[in-house]
């Protein structure tokens, strides 16, 4: 099966969160199963694009209103990433550095789609299958349906999945006019209480709609930032699968971040190591006690703003009994707050402002603790990754997290759940783990057992492929 993937972001070419990750995982292990995707993202301008070598696959033109733009598709040469390549250039609105966060984004992931149409309307056979990935790419079941221009694809299924609904790309509808001529009866498939709605509109127009997590779906039916009914009603047609995790990228034993690689038999030591070499990084004093970390957006949906309390409060009562790192970006305020405690707890705790994966391996590696207290978690990789280096998770029971941690207060249990983003449900759950901590038998049964749960993506593929089966 011929399978177009269609992201804003593709790890490790650009990466601004999971999406990234999922989209650059998701269709290596889709031909390593024999299938033939394919993905075809914008050319930013990040480091990937410098290091690699590119044929020239394709140049067209464009109409978005009033602009006229030209477009180059580029093809990585080597199939480096396990997967066909393609980007796709447009000059004064994808030549950027960053993904996303411009004032014209609404432009560049319109014209990034109205090109990808127009380049597959010179193909000469279809794929069987497009796969969008969230806002960004949401239109794009709408433009091949409707659009007159690209009638000749109309036939083409579409999946679209859902990473995150609280991104929905809302524009106004004065931005109609960037359309290519529709059919104007469908206006309704673009609208969203007034407003053109991209995420909505891919609810609507795509033959199958997934979601990372099971758990998710289901809340979105009640808390999808304004789209619940849209949920309840396109119910029939949607589908929760769980995203895998890169064994490749995510492997104790072979990442090549790591001050000492680990295996199951030794991962005491391994992390101990790595926790040593994270202390002298930070200056922290005392690497025998446990240490706790954040990995992520410091935005609302992460529950962030609860973390300087929660953290203050843990190391104010219990002085003496453990450590912190915080890695992230995000909210100025958050990010201030966290950064104004380095002086304060200086020893104890440190916080690194920014985006740094080769830092976010050390840490999942060297960490006993990850803290993920998040409002809203469509799926959650993090917890995932640190599972697989033996980390245990202080979780919210929410979406994906729900899905995949289980309280050590259940059999088999591995993880510390908590109900509510609260500074006391946090500060509990982190008192809870000071106690797991002090059972270094039970620590070693946990970190075991996490370490040999299988989430790998070899797994989940076939549930893409029934998807893709089922509209065919
Ligand atoms: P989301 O996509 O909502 O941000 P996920 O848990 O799905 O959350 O994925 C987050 C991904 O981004 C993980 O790979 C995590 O390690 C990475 N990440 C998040 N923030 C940072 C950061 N500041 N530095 C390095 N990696 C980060
Ligand atoms: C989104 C979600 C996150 C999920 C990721 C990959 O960014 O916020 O929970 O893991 O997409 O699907």
């Amino acid at each position: 099966m011929e399978i177009i993937h269609l992201s804003a972001e593709c790890y490790p070419v650009a990466k601004a969160g999971g999406l990234g990750d999922v989209v650059g995982a998701l269709p290596k292990y889709q031909c390593l199963a024999g299938h033939h995707a394919k993905v075809v993202m914008p050319m930013y301008r990040t480091r990937f694009l410098y290091e690699h070598e590119w044929d020239v696959d394709f140049k067209g033109h464009g109409r978005m209103g009033g602009r006229h733009f030209e477009y180059t598709v580029i093809r990585e040469k080597t199939n480096v990433l396990g997967f066909d390549l393609y980007l796709v250039d447009i000059n004064g609105l994808l030549d950027r550095e960053k993904i996303y966060g411009y004032d014209d984004d609404t432009e560049r992931f319109l014209a990034f789609q109205l090109a990808v149409a127009d380049w597959m309307n010179h193909w000469e056979h279809r794929p069987e299958v497009v796969h969008c990935h969230d806002h960004h790419t949401a239109l794009f079941p709408f433009l091949l349906q409707h659009c007159y221009a690209f009638r000749q694809l109309a036939g083409i299924p579409t999946v679209l999945t859902i990473h995150n609904a609280q991104y929905q790309g809302i524009m106004s509808w004065d931005k109609i006019s960037y359309f290519p001529g529709w059919d104007q009866w469908k206006w309704g498939l673009l609208d969203w209480n007034k407003h053109i709605n991209p995420l909505a509109s891919g609810v609507r127009c795509a033959n199958r709609v997934t979601t990372v997590s099971d758990s998710y779906l289901q809340e979105l039916r009640y808390s999808a930032n304004g789209l619940e009914n849209l949920f309840e009603y396109e119910k029939g047609k949607c589908v929760g699968i769980l995203n895998g995790i890169d064994t490749e990228v995510w492997d104790a034993m072979t990442d090549p971040n790591l001050v000492k690689p680990y295996q199951l038999r030794e991962v005491a030591e391994g992390k101990q190591a790595n926790k040593e070499a994270l202390c002298e990084q930070f200056g922290i004093r005392d690497p025998e006690n446990p240490l706790f970390v954040f990995i992520g957006r410091l935005v609302g949906e992460k529950a962030a703003d609860i973390l300087p309390d929660a953290i203050m409060s843990m190391l104010y009562t219990h002085t003496g009994k453990l450590s912190v790192l915080v890695l992230g970006s995000g909210e100025p305020h958050v990010e201030w707050q966290l950064e104004a405690m380095n002086e304060r707890f200086t020893g104890v705790y440190h916080a690194v402002i920014g985006y740094h994966e080769k830092l976010a391996h050390q840490l999942y590696a060297g960490a006993d603790f990850l803290l993920m207290p998040s409002r809203v978690e469509p799926c959650g990789l993090n917890q995932m990754y640190a599972m697989r280096y033996g980390t245990i998770p202080l979780v919210r029971s929410t979406g994906g997290l729900q899905d995949t941690v289980t309280d050590i207060g259940d059999p088999e249990g591995f993880g510390i759940r908590f109900q509510h983003a609260t500074v006391g449900d946090l500060y509990h759950a982190m008192e809870r783990a000071l106690n797991l901590y002090s059972d270094k038998e039970q620590m070693e049964w946990i970190r075991k057992f996490m370490m040999q749960i299988d989430h790998s993506w070899e797994s989940t593929v076939d549930e893409y492929m029934r998807v893709y089966q089922s509209i065919q």
